[in-house]
C-alpha cells in the first residue's frame, strides 16, 4: 500500500499520443516532426526530461539537438536560484522569433519554475507566445494537455495555444516511457518531493510533499536496467535517506540498498541526495558490507555555523555532521565525501563563514558545489534582513574556493600509486584517452582503446590533477 496516488502511463495518455501523431501526419502533413528538449536544474529534472522525451517519441517525434529546426521546443525549467530562472527566460525570449518562421511551432514550458504563480503571471503578461505551461505536478498528463493546446490553437486560429495548467495533487508516476541519453549510466527516481522546508529552498513548494515509490516497482526497474546493460545506476530523491516513509511495507533506504545490492554481475549503485539529519549508522553499515554500492556520499552541509544551520532549518549541528563523517570514515576508510555550500545566507557573518572553512578542513571533501545565497520568493529566508553585500559574499566564496582547491588537490595526490577499479565511460579521440570513473565517483583519464567503453578495468593511478586522476590500465 502506498498512501500517495499512483498514476500509471496507460491507455488514456497513449491514446492522446496517437491523436497527436495523426494530427501531425494528416492535418499538418509533417511526416517526421522534430522535438527539442532543453533541461535546466538537477538530476530530478534530467530524469523528468527522459520521460518527456519518451512521451514525445510516442507522439511520433524525433528528438533533435538544436532548437532551430524543431516543431516543438520544450523547456524543463529550474527555480532553485534566480540565475536559473533568468537563464530560462533569456532563452525563451530569444526563440520568440522562431514562431515567425514556423507558425506551427509549439513552445512548451514545464518544470519547477512554472509551479510558481508569479512566474505564470509573468508569462501571461510578457511571454504570451508560449503555447502550454504546466508544472511538475502535471507530468503524467503531458500528452492530454498538449493535444488540448493543439486543438485550441487550431480552433481559434490563434498564434499561441495559451494553455496554463495548475494542478496540486502529489502523485507518483509509474510505467512511463523514458529515453535515456546514455546506455551505461541511468537515473532511477525512488521518491519525489520534499518535506524538509529548509528556509532558503523553493523545492518543497514546487515539487510537493515527499512520497516514495513502492520498492517492488524500484527493484523491477533496477533489474530491467541491469538486463539492458546499464552498469552505473543513481537512485534519485531530494532526501533519499528518508525513503520509505508513507509506505506500509517495512522498508527504509538502507534496506532498499541492500535489496538492490543483491543482484549478480558487476555494476555500481549511487544515490543522491542525502540529508545529514537522516544519515544513519545503518546506512554506512550497509555500504561497508555491500558489493556494489559506491564509496561516495554527497552530503550537503550548506554551512558550518550552528546559528546559521538553525536559521536554515537543517536540523543538525556542525558537531553532529562531523560525527556522521567520522562514523562513515571508521566503517569505510576510502569513503569519498562531497557537499553543497551556501555562502551568504541572510545574517551570516564572517565569523559564521569561518566555521564553514573550519568544517571543510576537518572533513576534506573531494569536491563541492558552492552557491551564493539567492532569495526565493515565498520562502521564510527571503523575509530575513540580509545586510552583507553581494560583493562581500563573492569575496568569501573566492576565499573558500581557494582553500577547497588545495584540499581536493591533496586528496587526489594521496591516490597516486593505488590500483582502482573503474568503469570506462567515454573516449576522447583528440587525446586518445578514455574517461573512466572510480566507484567513489572520481574521474580517471587513461590511454586506451575505444573498445573499452562500458568495461570495468583495473587502473594504477600515476598522477593527479585538481579535479581528476591520471592512470594506466593494468
Ligand atoms: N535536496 C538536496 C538539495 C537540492 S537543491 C539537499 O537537501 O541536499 C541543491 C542545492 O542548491 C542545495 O543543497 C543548496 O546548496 C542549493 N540551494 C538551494 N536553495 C538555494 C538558494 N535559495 N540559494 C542558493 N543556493 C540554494
Ligand atoms: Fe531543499 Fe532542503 Fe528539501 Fe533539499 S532537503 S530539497 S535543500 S528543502
Ligand atoms: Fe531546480 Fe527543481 Fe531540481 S528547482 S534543482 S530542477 S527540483
Amino acid at each position: 500500500m502506498n498512501l500517495s496516488p499512483i498514476y500509471k502511463y496507460g491507455k488514456e495518455q497513449t491514446a492522446y499520443c496517437q491523436k497527436i501523431k495523426d494530427y501531425y501526419k494528416n492535418t499538418l502533413k509533417i511526416e517526421n516532426p522534430k522535438a527539442f528538449v532543453k533541461t535546466y536544474g538537477c538530476q530530478q529534472n534530467v530524469s523528468d526530461s527522459e520521460k518527456y522525451k519518451g512521451m514525445l517519441v510516442n507522439m511520433g517525434f524525433s528528438l533533435i539537438q538544436n532548437q532551430e529546426n524543431a516543431d516543438i521546443i520544450l523547456f524543463n525549467t529550474c527555480a532553485i536560484r534566480e540565475n536559473a530562472e533568468n537563464k530560462a527566460f533569456g532563452n525563451i525570449g530569444w526563440i520568440k522569433n522562431f514562431k515567425k518562421m514556423n507558425k506551427d511551432l509549439f513552445i512548451i514550458l514545464c518544470g519547477c519554475m512554472t509551479e510558481q504563480n508569479t512566474v505564470i503571471e509573468k508569462i501571461k503578461s510578457k511571454y504570451s507566445f508560449i503555447d502550454l505551461v504546466f508544472g511538475t505536478h502535471s507530468i503524467h498528463k503531458f500528452p492530454k494537455y498538449f493535444y488540448k493546446t493543439i486543438l485550441n490553437k487550431k480552433a481559434n486560429k490563434i498564434k499561441s495555444g495559451k494553455n496554463y495548467i495548475k494542478e496540486t495533487e502529489d502523485i507518483i508516476t509509474e510505467d512511463f516511457p523514458a529515453v535515456r541519453n546514455n546506455n551505461l549510466k541511468a537515473f532511477l527516481p525512488i521518491m519525489y518531493g520534499c518535506n524538509n522546508f529548509c528556509s532558503y529552498c523553493i523545492v518543497p513548494y514546487v515539487r510537493g510533499r515527499e512520497r516514495s515509490r513502492n520498492s517492488d516497482e524500484i527493484i523491477s526497474e533496477f533489474k530491467q536496467l541491469l538486463e539492458n546493460g546499464y552498469k552505473d545506476i543513481t537512485l534519485l530523491g531530494q532526501n533519499v535517506n528518508s525513503y520509505g516513509k508513507g509506505l506500509e511495507e517495512n522498508i527504509n533506504f538502507p534496506k532498499l540498498l541492500k535489496k538492490l545490492d543483491d543482484f549478480e554481475g558487476e555494476y555500481t549503485i549511487r544515490f543522491m541526495t542525502s540529508h545529514p539529519k537522516d544519515a544513519t549508522n545503518e546506512l554506512f553499515d550497509i555500504i561497508s558490507e555491500s558489493k556494489h554500492i559506491s564509496h561516495h556520499i554527497h552530503l550537503p552541509v550548506q554551512c558550518g555555523s550552528n546559528k546559521i544551520l538553525k536559521e536554515m532549518n537543517r536540523k543538525y549541528t556542525k558537531d553532529s555532521y562531523l560525527k556522521i563523517i567520522d562514523y562513515a570514515k571508521s566503517k569505510i576508510p576510502d569513503m569519498v565525501f562531497t557537499s553543497d555550500i551556501i555562502v551568504g545566507f541572510p545574517g551570516e557573518t564572517y565569523e559564521d563563514f569561518l566555521e564553514t572553512i573550519d568544517l571543510l578542513k576537518k572533513v576534506k571533501f573531494a569536491s563541492l558545489f558552492t552557491f551564493i545565497y539567492s532569495p526565493r520568493e515565498g520562502t521564510p529566508a527571503a523575509k530575513l534582513p540580509d545586510p552583507v553585500t553581494k560583493h562581500e559574499k563573492t569575496s568569501w566564496l573566492i576565499e573558500l574556493l581557494k582553500i577547497q582547491e588545495k584540499i581536493s588537490e591533496n586528496l587526489h595526490k594521496k591516490m597516486i600509486g593505488k590500483t582502482l577499479r573503474v568503469l570506462t565511460e567515454s573516449f576522447l579521440s583528440e587525446t586518445g584517452e578514455l574517461l573512466c570513473r572510480t566507484n567513489s565517483n572520481i574521474i580517471v583519464e587513461v590511454k586506451g582503446e575505444k573498445e573499452n567503453i562500458g568495461k570495468f578495468l583495473n587502473v594504477l593511478i600515476t598522477n593527479s590533477k585538481k579535479e581528476s586522476l591520471k592512470g594506466k590500465i593494468i
